[in-house]
């Protein structure tokens, strides 16, 4: 049966909303009704049998994630829940980066137990920063470009299903 599940994402760039919705069109093609929304936008959660909760990763911290999985804790608690990061550490290779991501990631939403927690590598245009972001990506030696995997996002996704028992 055709199952409902937000794709609620957080975004400074936008990089991010591009993966959530890319998930959603992965689930809407397996026959699941996804709707994919800003965190900041949802308002209630009610009516969702499972949720994908999407946000990058800025200087060493999830945004938003924390607070969107706060304050929806009752709900989230009792679904299915999918969580993915994304930042540099997947292409940027500094030791040890990837997997305090994924525990940050992780820890961002906890009590929750995730049915399955991805980081995906994102993208960098200079273009779209200000001064300040700019100077943020020189100190942290941030990679730049567009690494975003667009086959490994959509087998991730492809498999959410059968994880979440849908
Ligand atoms: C100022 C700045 C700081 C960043 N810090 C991190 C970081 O600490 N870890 C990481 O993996 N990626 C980091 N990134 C990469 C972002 O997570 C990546 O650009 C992501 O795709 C941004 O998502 P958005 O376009 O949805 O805002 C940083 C990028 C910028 C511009």
């Amino acid at each position: 049966m055709a199952a409902r599940i937000l794709v609620a994402y957080a975004t400074r760039k936008g990089s991010t909303a591009e993966i959530a919705q890319a998930v959603g069109k992965e689930l809407q093609s397996a026959g699941h009704e996804a709707a994919v929304s800003e965190m900041k936008a949802v308002k209630s959660v009610g009516g969702y049998d499972a949720f994908v909760l999407g946000a990058p990763v800025y200087m060493h911290k999830i945004i938003e994630l924390g607070k969107f999985a706060k304050r929806f804790r009752d709900e989230l608690g009792s679904r299915p829940v999918a969580v993915f990061g994304v930042g540099m550490a997947p292409v940027s290779k500094k030791p040890g980066e990837v997997e305090e991501e994924s525990n940050l990631l992780s820890a961002s939403v906890t009590p929750i137990n995730p049915v399955s927690v991805a980081l995906f590598a994102g993208k960098v245009d200079p273009a779209q920063f200000n001064f300040l972001m700019r100077r943020m990506v020189e100190s942290d030696k941030t990679m730049v470009g567009d690494f975003r995997d667009w086959n490994a996002i959509a087998a991730w996704a492809r498999d959410l299903p059968e994880k979440m028992g849908l």
